[in-house]
């Protein structure tokens, strides 16, 4: 069957794109060679003044590239001969299109990505269905890779180089709105209107010349020979190498293959880019950044894990216990969802406050344009405050979201799960406490898992199935079916201190401790953090924690250990924040008032002011008690190494331990959850691309200078030594 439709309608030759052989229509080598007859045909036809290319899936125009493709290649050396070729002849197809004499208008009825947004850029008129659902842009760059077919030079040819820049390093997506007013489409129309406006559009004006194709086209904005352009280059390099450290080849390869084509006609522009496209492919970035955050993410996103023989279950009413930072954070997600909510608080006050904050939260979206009045209200509406635990009479799911205190954790699962039916899940948000004890609260231990979400809910798409040792199948398939249908992605977790996010997460700050008590100087610890591609370095998240929680375990670990009798003494890196509190009254980023409720001000490893941070000047001298001063400091690569090598070998503990069953799931799941560098694919493709020996290597050197935290799990040195790896 074929890919495209031809049919000629009122002297126009409609080409409607619909691949029987896949949900989405993406571009694939049949498909385009179906496109290029198809537009030969229209323009051999007489009969035709212009062609309309449209696609007949719902909802989507073309969802971009064939990834698969791109994954097929593997992570071994490319045949760059093969591509370069391959490359060429789609933009030799799509500049024959924008050449060919007749206009061509793409009709998108919806989403139109990377790849599908491409072929629109060659046509002569883009007209987008005004449907919230419709999105347009070259996402490319957030998976690591670049436009291959024309994107970095017809955008910035169209829009202005400024725009194209941001929109393509940032892999933009725009709603049919903001689309119009960037200048992405020339307009809009209803999903019935599509077609005949494009067929209008060809009968009034139907110019079948692009831009900067006519005399005396200039770049909006300026092109390669004025100042405004040289400036936003110079601004843009300088901005890339201080975002990506330049851990990121694609970033660098889009500017230049902008930079480059810019200077040259259309016709040999597109060459620049796939001399790019190819290096970028080249390197194993791309290859690893795709197969972890767009298969191995779309696994967890679909619940690849989900135990297959469970039926599906549908959760109607969720009960949220708790409504404070995440608890609130839970009732939304899962009202946007369209499930009924009830959430309750020690009081109705304290749970109708919970609502008011989702209230806030959606009252900003409105502000920015991303809800309208009546889907906040439905979203609102679905959510019923309460402080009787009678409500959560008829919950299929109830999530537990109170402080972090085992007895109150019992209390409430118990005086919830009187109120329960025999299929309901009981879920606790516990960020650490053991699923497999909390379960022992429960009358039915079987039925109790632990939820893992992260902040801010709303926005961070993660959450972590933590399997108790009671937890039944059953059970967790309905927590599957609960996580998929509040739209997040799931990894499953053996119950184990820590779980498996925070455990690998944990130890990056602990480093940054091991480097504060070793001497290193502070700038190089948070510098290096960054280079590594860390979102925050250690010390900063220190201080948004808030020294006074950290001081407060110390404290309490010291007083546990005085009731058992035992001596202790604090850490260096405990005497450090003690010290900061206690001599200095410094308690981080967000300080508690003072006993007279006075405010303190901001402060902590840093100073804080309108302008934003800055180390605390005063931090060394503060530190010299504990910490020995050296003239020698290692190199920012050594450290750099040690934060990414200390978590990586922390994951393989994990897997070791079985605390995750799945590298693709220990991958996805770091990144998505606590920002580990989403350029090394995750921190079992790090060590795959690495090597395993060469790893192992590395990490005995490490284990040698600083300490047992280095020394590799037995798993990775069997793997080394049978040549195994962790993917294919
Ligand atoms: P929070 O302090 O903002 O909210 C806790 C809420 O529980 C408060 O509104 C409190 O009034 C309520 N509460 C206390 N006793 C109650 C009772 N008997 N019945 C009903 N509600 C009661 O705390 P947050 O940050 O929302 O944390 C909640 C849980 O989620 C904790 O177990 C925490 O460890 C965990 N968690 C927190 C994360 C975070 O980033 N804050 C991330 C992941 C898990």
């Amino acid at each position: 069957m074929a890919i495209i439709d031809y049919r000629v309608d009122d002297g126009v030759a409609v080409l409607t794109w619909d691949d029987p052989a896949r949900p989405m229509n993406v571009v694939s080598g049949d498909a385009l060679a179906e496109l290029g007859a198809g537009i030969e045909r229209a323009v051999a036809d007489e009969g035709v003044r212009g062609i309309v290319l449209t696609s007949g899936k719902q909802g989507v125009f073309v969802a971009g590239g064939d990834l698969q493709q791109i994954e097929s290649l593997g992570s071994g050396p490319i045949d760059a001969g093969d591509l370069l070729e391959r490359t060429s002849a789609v933009l030799d197809q799509l500049r024959r299109m924008e050449t060919c004499g007749k206009p061509v208008v793409a009709a998108l009825n919806g989403v139109t990505l990377g790849g599908g947004y491409e072929i629109a850029l060659a046509c002569h008129r883009r007209i987008l269905v005004d449907d919230r659902y419709a999105k347009v842009g070259l996402p490319e760059a957030g998976l690591g890779l670049m436009p291959g077919a024309g994107g970095t030079q017809r955008l910035p040819r169209l829009v202005g180089v400024q725009a194209a820049l941001g929109l393509i390093m940032q892999g933009k997506q725009l709603g049919p709105e903001q689309a119009l007013e960037t200048g992405l489409v020339d307009e809009l129309a209803g999903r019935d209107e599509l077609v005949p406006a494009a067929k209008r559009w060809i009968a009034d004006s139907g110019d079948a010349v692009q831009p900067w194709d006519r005399k005396g086209y200039e770049v909006p904005g300026g092109g390669a020979s004025s100042v405004t352009f040289a400036q936003t280059m110079m601004g843009a390099n300088a901005m890339t190498h201080a975002n990506t450290h330049r851990n990121m080849p694609s970033q660098q390869a889009i500017l230049q293959a902008v930079y480059e084509g810019l200077l040259l006609p259309m016709d040999r522009a597109g060459r620049v880019e796939t001399r790019q496209f190819i290096r970028v492919l080249q390197d194993q970035t791309a290859r690893s950044m795709l197969r972890t955050l767009f298969f191995s993410l779309q696994e967890c996103q679909k619940g690849a894990r989900r135990p297959k023989d469970v039926p599906r279950f549908e959760v109607k009413k969720v009960g949220v216990l708790g409504a404070g930072l995440m608890g609130q954070g839970i009732a939304h997600v899962s009202a946007k969802a369209k499930i009924d909510v009830v959430l309750i608080d020690r009081d109705l006050a304290s749970a109708q406050r919970g609502k008011d904050k989702v209230e806030k939260t959606l009252a900003r979206r409105l502000e920015k344009g991303r809800t309208t009045p009546e889907r906040m209200q439905a979203v609102l509406d679905r959510i019923r405050p309460s402080e009787d635990y009678d409500d959560l009479r008829g919950c299929d799911v109830v999530v537990e979201a109170v402080f972090e205190d085992r007895d109150l954790k019992a209390e409430v699962t118990k005086a919830a799960d009187a109120r329960l039916s025999d299929s309901a899940i009981f879920a606790s948000n516990t960020s650490g406490l053991p699923i497999t004890d909390l379960a022992k609260a429960s009358s039915r231990p079987e039925t109790f898992i632990g939820l893992h979400f992260f902040s801010p809910v709303e926005r961070m798409q993660m959450v972590e199935i933590v399997v108790g040792k009671e937890t039944s199948e059953e059970t967790l398939a309905k927590a599957w079916d609960y996580v998929l249908q509040i739209k997040k992605a799931g990894i499953v977790v053996n119950d184990s201190p820590g779980f498996y996010t925070s455990r690998v997460f944990g130890t990056f700050i602990s480093e940054g401790n091991h480097l504060l008590v070793e001497g290193v100087t502070p700038a190089l610890i948070e510098n290096a953090a960054k280079a590594a591609g860390m979102p925050m370095p250690p010390l900063a998240i220190s201080d948004q924690v808030g020294l006074g929680t950290m001081h407060k375990v110390a404290k309490q670990a010291q007083e546990d250990a005085a009731a058992e009798g035992k001596p202790w003494e604090p850490s260096p890196a405990q005497a450090i924040v003690a010290s900061l509190i206690e001599e200095h009254d410094r308690w981080g980023a967000h300080p508690p008032p003072r006993e007279d409720g006075s405010a303190r001000r901001a402060g902590g490893f840093y100073d804080y002011d309108d302008d934003g941070k800055r180390l605390w000047p005063g931090l060394s001298a503060a530190m010299s008690r504990w910490i020995a001063t050296h003239d020698e400091q290692p190199s920012a690569e050594e450290v750099e190494r040690r934060y990414v090598f200390v978590q990586c070998l922390e994951a393989a503990r994990c897997l070791e331990e079985g605390v995750i069953a799945d590298v693709r799931d220990g991958d996805v799941g770091v990144i998505m959850a606590v920002g580990f560098p989403a350029f090394t694919g995750g921190p079992f493709t790090y060590i795959d691309n690495y090597g395993l020996d060469e790893f192992v290597r590395d990490a005995d050197a490490l284990s040698k200078r600083h300490g047992q935290r280095f020394e590799p799990p037995r798993l990775l040195r069997d793997m080394a030594a049978e040549g195994r790896r962790f993917y294919p």
